[in-house]
């Protein structure tokens, strides 16, 4: 691994993995080719480690001369591969845009690995950032996913990464390309667009505004620490073998409605509301997303077992971290809630969502 290029990496997750690896790998030089989508911004860029071994690139990865031309005159011998659009509720609305960067783009990477992989055989790696969404939704007393389960997506946005997956896949057992797939289950911590759930019901929170809970807030996630993740991503790149799929997750179950309360009880402590109430009383029940998935639970034995990777941060620890930072960043939160598209969005009436 010495010339990185990071797809998405000016986005929640990517920003995160590209300090990590400037930080681990003093001798790495990180490409990041970012399309700077309303979720993209060069603010999570800044103060990176060893700036001089990093470039940016406005651009979008369908663009395949774009692409073509980075790989050819960076020597690229990795591709991290981020660049998505990624919530789900924006999918409901409006599919297209999944469609064309979670197929499309990926397909389009993929060629253009294909072809500079020639040069370079033995030495390249194409590893596939994506989700346990793609495997549907659990019960109660399902099994957790691992990477044998059969995929099962639901929604527009886990239908185009299952879609990209098996793309990846295909380039693996067609071509022989040299792939990795990580299937990872919810993120939290620093630099999140807070259109996210832990995002949204801390800047909400802090601001006297609605905690919008969706259905009876039931439905149960599995959340992880982006450090964890970035990790794990780490350990597959270093140690993971070509052709495997990754799962990752951070071993807990709290329901939508407690994590969000368990935020309101660090911002009762943080943060106390001026009128002594909880910030609980802040949470409104709205209408559900439409084929909502109940549970997301994820068996992480593999990576466990064969790359020695676990978690590090406790659910609590890891959302006072999450919620100390974003109360010390409020420049970057400004400049995140000054973007006209996202004020339009988020102040959707979650009522009345034309889904
Ligand atoms: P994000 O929305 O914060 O960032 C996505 C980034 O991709 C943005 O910077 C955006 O500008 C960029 N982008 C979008 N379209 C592009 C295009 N056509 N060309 C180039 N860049 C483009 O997303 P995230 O939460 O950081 O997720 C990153 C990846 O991890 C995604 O592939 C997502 O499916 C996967 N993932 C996310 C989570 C999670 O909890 N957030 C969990 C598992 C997997
Ligand atoms: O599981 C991994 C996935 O996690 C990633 O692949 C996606 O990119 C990422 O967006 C995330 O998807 P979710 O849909 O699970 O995340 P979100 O933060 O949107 O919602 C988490 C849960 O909280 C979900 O059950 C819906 C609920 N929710 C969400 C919002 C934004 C609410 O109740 N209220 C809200 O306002």
């Amino acid at each position: 691994m010495k010339n990185v290029l990071v797809t998405g990496g000016a986005g929640f997750i990517g920003s995160n993995f590209v300090r990590y690896l400037l930080q681990r790998e003093p001798d790495v030089k990180v490409v990041t080719l970012d399309l700077l989508t309303y979720a993209g911004k060069m603010e999570n860029l800044e103060d990176l480690p060893r700036p001089e071994n990093h470039v940016f690139v406005q651009g979008d990865i369908c663009n395949r001369e774009l692409v073509d031309q980075l790989l050819a005159e960076n020597a690229i011998d990795t591709i991290v591969h981020f660049a998505a659009e990624s919530h789900v509720d924006r999918s409901i609305l409006g599919p297209m845009p999944f469609i064309q960067t979670n197929i499309i783009g990926t397909f389009t990477l993929l060629e253009a690995a294909k072809n500079a992989w020639k040069d370079k055989p033995g030495e390249f790696r194409f590893h596939h950032i994506s989700t346990d969404e793609v495997f549907g939704a659990l019960q109660s007393g399902d099994p957790a996913f691992e990477e044998g389960t059969p995929y099962n997506p639901h929604s527009p946005y886990s239908a185009s990464k299952a879609s990209s997956d098996h793309l990846v896949r295909a380039y693996y057992s067609t071509y022989n390309l040299p792939i990795t797939i990580s299937n990872c289950s919810n993120n939290y911590g620093p630099y999140q667009f807070p259109e996210k759930l832990i995002p949204l019901m801390i800047l909400n929170g802090i601001t006297g505004k609605p905690l919008p809970v969706y259905g009876k807030g039931e439905q149960i996630r599995d959340w992880l620490h982006v450090m964890d993740h970035c990790e794990a991503i780490y350990l597959i790149l270093k140690k993971g073998k070509i052709g495997e799929t990754y799962c990752i997750g951070g071993d807990n179950q709290p329901t939508n409605l407690e994590i969000v309360q368990l935020i309101c009880e660090i911002l009762d402590d943080k943060v106390p509301r001026a009128d002594g109430k909880s910030h609980t009383s802040q949470i409104q029940y709205v209408s559900d997303r439409p084929g909502h998935d109940f549970r997301y639970d994820i068996n992480t034995n593999k990576i466990q077992r064969e790359l020695g990777w676990k978690p590090a941060h406790a659910l609590r620890t890891g959302l006072e971290e999450t919620i100390e930072w974003y109360l010390n960043h409020s420049a970057w939160v400004d400049s995140v809630l000054d973007k006209d598209e996202f004020s339009s969005w988020i102040n959707t009436n979650y009522q009345e969502r034309d889904y």
